[in-house]
């Protein structure tokens, strides 16, 4: 019996073991009929790139091709990794090479084009180093899928492209791709998901889209599209994704797009739309993504009509949104997750808001909203809310003063510049962000601020915040990137306690009473790039025990008491990136030693491909990822006029050691500092004469001398600078011609006035003409031309900011792109290539 069955049961085994052999064997034999052809053009293919770690972003990129291996002949390609085969013909169909750190050029050459019965082709996130798409792309009129994106493609889309009259799926996102590109797409009928989106394909319309009536996703963000939206995009009957922001669109928007009755995502944002709202779009019963804001659109909307969205974004336009009524049932709205109402014109705290429990994220920035929170307010979405915007409101208070506000899992709370009187709201315990500057703040930081140890970004300035700074902002939260408690009446010393895990970025305690010593545990704080002390009264020696820091770029401390002769200790400290330094209005003398403080300096040759600003970033998930940052801000003085930047830009040199009693010549090692832009090393006692290798720094645009004691001839090289603006060796004792031509023609005679043997324009004693006065009386005209060409000069330092350096950019996307590397720099080392795909910045 045990028998019979043991046997039974063998057989069975058996025959399930035969049966796999067969299902294996018929498998050898599909894979065996890959051509040596097809085998061949892969191996090629796969030896002309290099495999590199940095060529791809995605986590669990690995290298798919080093499996291929030409065992027993060419012939096994249809078991290698990325490689699908046709199970009746053998032929390769499907080629999925995506994150495969694939790094190296590609052309029509490449043996890929060979593989002819090709119907998938994913090579995303890869490297290939800015080639042209090949225009033997046009060799696959079978493909069906073909997704390109983020690996690195330059150039304009070839218009073979529009052979591939069977594409179903074409993903040409985040790439180097410029345009205009032509009607080739027209052709593509049968696409249902089109995505262009990060590229810039500019001077291109939308005038193609009409045609594509299969689609059911279009994502064209951030491509630089000009135009009207067409009214044929209402054909598009079957989109259920719609997405164009980031883009200069203008026009209405139209009608049409009440006929898109699937459409669940649609997004208009950041354009130049200027209409008011066709209210059909509230019509669409599927529709729960709204994003709307920045733009110019008109007129009212009202809230009421508003039903089924859960994400509903209206902020930065000229709207008036009506959210007040009170007949109406507030019950009937839906629940939002997201509801971004800045600049609405909104009076009051919208009342349907005591029924929202679901909020996320909710924006209620710069409209006028008056007096305190109501309380009902503290019931509103009290488990869900993340985000807070309150900032530019005119707000009195919370309502209830000295209570831990109710929101218990709020991370970021923006309710700068209002009204806000007493002490500061305690945020509940987890907040990240929290912004309250600009109001009238008054009295003593509550031990209680002590509590929030996952605090990165506290900014506490412009209010009237007395008392001493508590003993704990050094170190309650190792996440603390970036402390700002400028302009308060902060008194007594800083905190003495920096820990070494601390990752401070950014800390500015700026205009108020503070005096002491400089804790040298803020050597600890290896993070820190910009530390703003200036305009307090601070005693001490010069700080060089922060030269050990290696991100430290910005040291401003002027109007302090600071004192004494600035030596090299002989311990290597560099300041390795240092590229603005304050120093003015202090006691230092002795020597100005450059040369120990700046060499090995950044400052010698900063090259930035693109614009960028001191910041600190972080990324938060509330709803969707959203980059915060967190721009430096710092007052210095440019051109003789005190100045607020509330942004850096990040190759901005500046040297200001105006106002201390340095002696001795003007240091030879400046001239190597390539990057100045500003120097101003006035009211000092230098002498010697002005050195010629002022004209190596092309880059300076003002340049203060003034009040010293310098000879001599003005070199005649220092014409030369066409960067130059402004100009200043007033009060010295120069002789001789004063240049003539380029920027020398622009500054005035008090940029020269106070040097007895100083002639030519635009002094009115002219060279070798005895007969002329000494010198000019003072003009007048000069407040005139230093702000004139001030204004000129610093363009590039106002960005779209307004009074708070707190910048949120909203970064939707795909997450999935992590960000194992922010800034990825190129390999060849041309260009930064950035993940984080920045859609929205907004102000709070
Ligand atoms: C691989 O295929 C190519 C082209 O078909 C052929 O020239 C080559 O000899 C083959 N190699 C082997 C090892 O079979
Ligand atoms: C990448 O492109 C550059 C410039 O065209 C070229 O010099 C370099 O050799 C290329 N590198 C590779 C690996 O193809
Ligand atoms: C294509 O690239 C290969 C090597 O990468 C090169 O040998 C060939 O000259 C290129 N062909 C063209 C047309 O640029
Ligand atoms: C290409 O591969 C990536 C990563 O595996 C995937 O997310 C994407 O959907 C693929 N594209 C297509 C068209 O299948
Ligand atoms: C459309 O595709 C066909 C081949 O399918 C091609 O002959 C034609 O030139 C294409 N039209 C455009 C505008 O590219
Ligand atoms: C597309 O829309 C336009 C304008 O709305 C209309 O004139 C045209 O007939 C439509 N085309 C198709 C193919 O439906
Ligand atoms: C939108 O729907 C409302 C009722 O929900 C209706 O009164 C209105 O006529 C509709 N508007 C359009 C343009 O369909
Ligand atoms: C809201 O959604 C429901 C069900 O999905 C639908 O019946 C209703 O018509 C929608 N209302 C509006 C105004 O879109
Ligand atoms: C808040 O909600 C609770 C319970 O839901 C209720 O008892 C309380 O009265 C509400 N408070 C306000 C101010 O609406
Ligand atoms: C703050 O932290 C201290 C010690 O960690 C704790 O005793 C106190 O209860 C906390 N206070 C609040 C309001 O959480
Ligand atoms: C000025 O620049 C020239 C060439 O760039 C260089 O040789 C020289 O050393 C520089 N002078 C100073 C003082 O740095
Ligand atoms: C100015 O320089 C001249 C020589 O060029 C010298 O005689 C005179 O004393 C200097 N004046 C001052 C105030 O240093």
């Amino acid at each position: 019996m045990g028998i019979l069955q043991a046997n039974i049961r063998m057989v069975s085994v058996l025959v399930v073991l035969l049966v796999h052999l067969l299902v294996i064997a018929e498998s050898l034999q599909k894979q065996a009929s890959c051509s040596d052809e097809e085998s061949y053009a892969l191996l090629q293919f796969k030896h002309s790139f290099f495999i590199n770690i940095d060529a791809s972003l995605h986590d669990g990129a690995h290298s798919k091709t080093s499996s291929w291996k030409p065992e027993g002949g060419n012939s096994s390609c249809c078991s290698w990794e990325g490689v699908e085969c046709d199970e009746g013909t053998g032929h390769v169909i499907g080629l999925d090479l995506s994150s495969s750190l694939l790094f190296g050029s590609i052309n029509s050459s490449s043996t890929l084009f060979r593989l002819v019965h090709l119907q998938r082709l994913n090579l995303s996130d890869n490297h290939f180093n800015y080639s042209q798409i090949p225009t033997n792309i046009r060799n696959f009129p079978r493909l069906r899928y073909l997704d390109l994106s983020g690996s690195v493609f330059f150039g304009q889309v070839p218009l073979e492209v529009s052979h591939l009259s069977k594409l179903s799926s074409l993903d040409l996102s985040d790439n180097f791709l410029n345009g205009p590109f032509s009607d080739s797409l027209a052709n593509l009928t049968e696409l249902t998901y089109l995505s262009l989106e990060n590229n810039n394909f500019k001077g291109s319309t939308l005038s193609w889209v009409g045609k594509l009536t299969k689609l059911t996703q279009l994502r064209l963000e951030g491509t630089n599209l000009i135009g009207n939206i067409p009214s044929s995009l209402g054909n598009l009957t079957q989109l259920t994704f719609l997405a164009l922001p980031y883009n200069q669109l203008t026009g209405p928007i139209p009608s049409s797009l009440r006929n898109l009755g699937s459409l669940a995502y649609l997004d208009l944002g950041v354009n130049k739309f200027h209409s008011s709202i066709p209210e059909p779009l509230f019509n669409l019963t599927d529709l729960k993504t709204l994003y709307l804001d920045e733009n110019g659109l008109t007129g009212q909307v009202d809230i009421f009509k508003v039903q089924n969205m859960t994400v509903l974004q209206l902020g930065g336009n000229k709207l008036e949104v009506i959210t007040d009524s009170r007949t109406i049932d507030a019950t009937i709205l839906p629940m939002f997750k997201t509801l971004g109402l800045g600049s609405c014109g909104i009076k009051e705290f919208p009342y349907f808001l005591r029924y929202q429990q679901n909020l996320q994220w909710l924006d209620l920035s710069r409209n006028t909203l008056h007096g305190q929170v109501p309380k009902w307010m503290w019931n509103t979405s009290t488990q869900s809310l993340g985000f807070l915007a309150l900032s530019y409101n005119f707000l009195s208070g919370f309502g209830q003063p000295n209570v831990v506000l109710p929101w218990v899992n709020l991370q970021v709370l923006f309710v700068g510049h209002n009204l806000l009187g007493g002490s500061p709201p305690i945020p509940p315990k987890h907040i990240i962000y929290y912004s309250l500057d600009g109001n009238k703040l008054t009295g003593e930081l509550s031990p209680l601020m002590c509590n929030l140890s996952t605090l990165q970004y506290l900014d506490l300035s412009s209010n009237k915040l007395s008392g001493t700074i508590l003993p704990c902002l050094g170190n309650f939260s190792n996440d603390l990137q970036a402390l700002n408690l400028r302009s308060n009446s902060l008194h007594g010393i800083l905190p003495q306690t920096y820990s070494n895990t601390s990752n401070l970025k950014m800390l500015d305690v700026s205009y108020n009473q503070l005096l002491g010593k400089i804790p040298r545990s803020l050597a600890n704080c290896v993070k820190l790039e910009s530390l703003v002390l200036s305009v307090n009264k601070f005693s001490d020696v010069f700080p060089f025990w922060l030269g050990s820091l290696p991100q430290l770029k910005l040291l401003a401390m002027h109007h302090n008491e600071f004192y004494g002769v600035i030596e090299n200790t002989k311990e290597n400290l560099h300041f390795s990136e240092l590229r603005i330094l304050d120093l003015s209005c202090n006691k230092f003398r002795g020597e100005f030693p450059s040369e120990y403080i700046f060499s090995g300096n950044a400052m010698r040759g900063i090259v930035l491909s693109q614009p960028t600003y001191m910041e600190a970033s972080s990324y938060l998930n509330i709803g969707h990822a959203q980059l915060f940052s967190y721009q430096f801000e710092v007052t210095i003085s440019n051109k003789g006029v005190e100045r607020y930047y509330e942004n850096i830009q990040e190759d901005l040199g500046v040297i200001d050691i105006s106002s201390n009693n340095f002696h001795g010549k003007i240091p030879e090692f400046i001239g190597n500092l390539k990057g100045l832009r500003f120097v101003n090393i006035s009211n000092n006692i230098f002498n010697g004469s002005i050195p010629s290798f002022f004209k190596n720094l092309t880059l300076v645009e003002a340049l203060d001398l003034s009040q010293n004691q310098l000879s001599g001839e003005i070199p005649q090289q220092l014409a030369q600078l066409t960067s130059l603006a402004y100009f200043n060796v007033s009060c010295n004792n120069l002789t001789g011609s004063i240049p003539q031509g380029h920027q020398f023609h622009t500054f005035e005679n008090t940029s020269f006035e106070g040097n007895p043997g100083l002639c030519g324009d635009p002094l009115t004693k002219r060279c070798g003409d005895s007969n002329a006065p000494p010198h000019l009386p003072p003009s007048s005209s000069i407040e005139e031309n230093v702000s004139g060409s001030a204004f000129e000069f610093d363009w590039k330092f106002v960005l779209a900011g307004f009074g708070s350096g707190l910048l949120v950019g909203v970064v939707l996307a795909d997450v999935a792109i992590t960000r194992r590397r922010e800034l990825f720099l190129d390999i060849v080392g041309t260009m930064i290539r950035q993940m984080k795909r920045i859609r929205r910045q907004r102000m709070y």
